[in-house]
């Protein structure tokens, strides 16, 4: 190749000839300190997702024979300086260590983002039964003690972009975490929406944060809180369960409703808002929730290649993969637990599964990605997971 070196002038000539000497001399002149591998940019990022957080149960408040509170605050020797913030409506997924076991559980922090500026978040754990990990919650946890938690995370929060600025929610049991933390958040002016909480529970007794419930409907004007009981007939209160009556007290031209409850629940509700034919994105759910009936409840090998390793385990088909390897002390990555954060999504090798509807996307689906938290055994099968 000729090289054009025409418009070069003698002045360009100089300048290459001393560029070996001018390279040496900047050389020369820098600063010897290694170079930084850290900025304020990366800095900032880290706290406001940092990968995980060591947390330790500063306080626990007993909300009723069968719900506590954990007041979590940062634990400085394990490296945690400062909680990351969080939206409302959020949950972080806390590893526990039971037995053999290794379990993560997702639960929604239950204060108002605030409290970071003050040092700690609140979870709220309701007992399960059989459930693993509330149990030990509610009867081993005690102020002291240290967890591993993820940083915030989940899509069920309020986005002013998207919402209408009239929200109800519709909430059942122990759903109201994530509801009094947007409650919250508008008391302290974080959030500006009104909102209607039209909150269902078995008993007077079954309703949690009720005292803290009233003091917000009382305080501030934009909420209104509602109470339904469904076997208990008390001045005060309505009975029975949530209905077109009272949704239509609190419906405004453009309103945005916010479900959060069981399964039960967000089947009945899903029906009830049919009627109103609202767009998708009025309707909010805390989870994707999708029932699968499994017949037999037989006994399959479940190998899981992680890396280098292979694991053989035991997995019954009532219960789900991920449920098989956290009992297995299997160190599995996930957070929501209802198939729809994709962090667990797996390669399924060989063998036959079931998925809960409409969870796996179509490109996972083609390529056999799985999601072991929402997906059940029909043979022996081999999956591996994302390391
Ligand atoms: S843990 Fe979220 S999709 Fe499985």
């Amino acid at each position: 190749m000729e090289l054009n070196l025409k418009g070069l002038g003698p002045k360009d000539m100089e300048y290459f000839e001393n560029i070996e000497q001018e390279r040496e001399k900047i050389i020369k002149d820098s600063s010897s300190s290694a170079i930084k591998t850290q900025y304020g940019a990366n800095e900032l990022a880290n706290s406001l997702h940092p990968k995980e957080q060591f947390v330790k149960v500063v306080d626990i408040i007993e909300e009723n024979e069968d719900t506590k509170t954990f007041v979590l605050a940062p634990d400085i020797e394990k490296g945690t300086k400062k909680l990351a913030y969080f939206r409302p409506g959020q949950y972080v997924s806390v590893e526990v260590k039971v037995d053999d076991g290794i379990y993560h559980r997702p639960y929604n922090i239950s204060c108002s983002p605030k409290k970071v500026f003050d040092g700690f978040y609140t979870i709220t754990i309701k007992r399960k039964k059989g459930g693993v990990v509330s149990n030990y919650f509610l009867n081993e946890v005690k102020v002291g003690d240290s967890f591993l938690i993820s940083a915030p995370t989940g899509n069920f929060y309020y986005e002013p972009l998207r919402d209408a600025t009239n929200v109800i929610a519709i909430v059942g049991g122990s759903g109201i975490t994530p509801i009094i933390s947007m409650a919250e958040a508008i008391k302290d002016g974080l959030l500006t929406c009104k909102l209607t909480i039209l909150y269902g529970a078995k008993t007077e007794q079954n309703l949690i944060f009720k005292k803290e419930l009233d003091e917000l409907d009382k305080k501030c004007s934009l909420i209104d809180v509602k109470y339904i009981l469904s076997e208990e007939d008390k001045e005060g209160y309505y009975y029975g369960y949530v209905n077109k009556d009272m949704i239509d007290q609190a419906l405004e031209s453009e309103t945005s409703f916010f479900v959060c409850g069981p399964l039960s629940m967000y089947e009945y509700i899903s029906d009830l808002l049919k009627e109103y034919q609202l767009p998708n994105k009025y309707i909010r759910h805390d989870a994707f929730f999708g029932r699968i009936d499994i017949p037999d409840n037989d006994l399959y090998e479940l190998t899981v290649l992680t890396g280098e390793q292979e694991v053989k385990i035991s997995c019954r088909s009532r219960e789900t993969l991920l449920s098989a390897m956290e009992k297995n002390g299997i160190l599995a990555p996930s957070r929501c637990h209802v198939g729809e954060c994709g962090f667990c999504r797996s390669k399924l090798k060989s063998g036959m599964v079931r998925t809960i509807d409409g969870i796996l996307r179509k490109a996972d689906e083609e390529n056999e990605y799985i999601h072991p938290c929402a997906t059940f055994p029909e043979s022996d099968i081999i999956i591996e997971l994302p390391y």
